[in-house]
């Protein structure tokens, strides 16, 4: 049996921020989240989750995963103190616990289920998950002896020089036999630099502790400031791009786009410089994205292309043109072989195949047909101030240029609205509206003369 516990209860001084450090987002999940997405090879019987700062955050933010079990660390004494709120928890609990940083957000579930199936095979008391860095410095080094039994660890401030020069070092994720780890987890001291209780004694009072190398050691970095967080996403976003690349995705210059890791993208798509895919996106093949498009949490079909456009929480079917310089944001639907022009809003509106809005249009609330043109700088006034309502055109209708639909109103299918109309009533079927003031054409008519120069003078001139 496995239990997994995910030490989260830290403030992450160094972030400088209010927000817990492992709800900081990486590539759009959370710190947190990314640790408990990579226990997808191991089957835990029980995850725990330790809670401090900011606890109820941290609780909200992971209200979907279900099972979870929550212990609350009130003060934040070292991560040997979180280990010690496990216990009460745990009494009686068989088998082995893993207990992983919740900081370390690179981890490849891979990893995981090696360390564990290494621990499990040689029986040990406890295993520790370790790498060789370039840069060790701010990471707890771990001395071993030449069979990889840990004799040590000690933090990076606790190090004499010479220790320093250790460049093993310890990744924060450890498998405990919990029986072992719970006997001697009340002994722990704070004689440290810290004055706190470290996980990493442990090692100093079980038998046999073991290392395991990670081969990549990128997996392991710990993000404690706004610096790592950063490197860590150019990290993930090198590892999701050769990915996409692999299968058959094209990128023209790859340094300039981001995609996050939940975004799913056919082979043969082409994605243009200064283009960002977010969320739970999916791109289907033969589209081209971008240049300069965002992507975030929408479905685009096959042969679309999105050029210098903004695409949010929408669904663009197959053969669509969308942009230069769209705006489609909540909830829009577009069908087959539209285009979306230039200066385009659409919002909460849907539209039938073959429908145009090609130029200067605001669509809110609206549900349009198939065929439809809606003209050069046709809006809908969907709101009143205080609420919104919505706007229906029929099939194969034709809106002018610069017309205003007053919502609520229904214009009927094949309808043809007058250029410059504004339409406060519903339109039937089949037909023509105008609402504009006519035209009035005054023959002969001139300006006034100008007064003579005498005349126009102000008194003050
Ligand atoms: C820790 C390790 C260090 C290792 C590094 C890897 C210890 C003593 N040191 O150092 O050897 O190289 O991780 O990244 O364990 N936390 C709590 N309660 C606490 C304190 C911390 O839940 O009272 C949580 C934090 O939220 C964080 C994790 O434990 O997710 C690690 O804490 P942090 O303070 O970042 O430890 P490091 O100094 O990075
Ligand atoms: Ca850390």
């Amino acid at each position: 049996m496995i239990a997994v516990a995910i030490l989260a209860a830290g403030r992450g001084t160094r972030m400088k921020s209010h927000l817990p450090k492992v709800l900081h987002s990486l590539g759009g999940r959370s710190l947190v989240q990314r640790v408990l997405d990579s226990l997808s090879d191991i089957q835990p019987s029980r995850r725990l989750v330790i809670i401090g700062y900011g606890g109820d955050a941290v609780q909200d933010a992971l209200q979907l995963e279900a099972g979870l079990e929550f212990v609350l660390q009130t003060e934040q004494l070292g991560t040997g103190h979180a280990a010690q709120q496990l216990m009460p928890h745990l009494q009686g609990f068989e088998g082995d616990l893993l207990i992983l940083n919740g900081d370390v957000p690179l981890i490849r579930p891979q990893t995981i289920k090696l360390l564990l199936d290494t621990h499990q095979q040689a029986q040990n008391a406890a295993t520790i998950l370790t790498a060789h860095l370039p840069d060790p410095k701010g990471y707890g080094r771990v001395f071993c002896d030449g069979q990889n039994i840990v004799k040590q660890i000690v933090e990076d401030r606790d190090c004499t020089m010479a220790q320093k020069q250790n460049r093993r070092i310890n990744a924060g994720i450890y498998c405990f036999r919990w029986s072992a780890l719970a006997e001697i987890l009340p002994q722990l001291q704070s004689n440290n630099d810290q004055q706190e209780y470290y996980l990493t004694d442990t090692v100093n009072y079980l038998e046999p502790v073991m290392a395991v190398d990670v081969d990549d050691y990128q997996e392991i970095l710990g993000i404690n400031d706004r610096k790592q967080l950063a490197s860590a996403y150019g990290i993930l976003q090198t590892r999701v791009k050769e990915d996409w690349m692999a299968a058959g995705v094209t990128m023209v210059d790859p340094d300039s786009i981001t995609i996050d890791d939940a975004v799913q993208i056919a082979p043969d798509v082409i994605i243009e410089p200064q283009t960002h895919l977010r969320g739970k996106t999916s791109i289907q093949s033969g589209c081209r994205i971008g240049p300069g498009s965002l992507v975030e949490n929408s479905q685009i079909g096959k042969n679309v292309t999105v050029l210098y456009s903004v695409v949010t929480d929408s669904v663009v079917q197959a053969n669509s043109r969308v942009g230069p310089y769209a705006h489609l944001r909540g909830r829009v639907e577009v069908g087959e072989t539209c285009r979306i022009g230039n200066f385009v809003e659409l919002k909460n509106t849907t539209l039938g195949d073959r429908t145009n809005v090609a130029h200067l249009s605001y669509l809110g609330d609206a549900t349009v047909g198939t065929q439809v043109n809606v003209g050069a700088g046709t809006i809908t006034a969907n709101y009143d101030g205080v609420n919104k309502h919505p706007t229906v055109i029929g099939d194969r209708s034709k809106t002018g240029s610069n017309s205003v639909l007053v919502a609520p109103i229904t214009v009927g299918a094949d309808v043809t609205v007058a250029a410059g109309s504004t339409l406060t009533d519903d339109v039937p079927d089949d037909s023509l509206a105008i609402a504009r003031a006519r035209q009035v054409v005054k023959p002969g008519w001139r300006l006034p003369e100008a007064k003579s120069d005498q005349q126009n003078k102000k008194p003050s001139d």
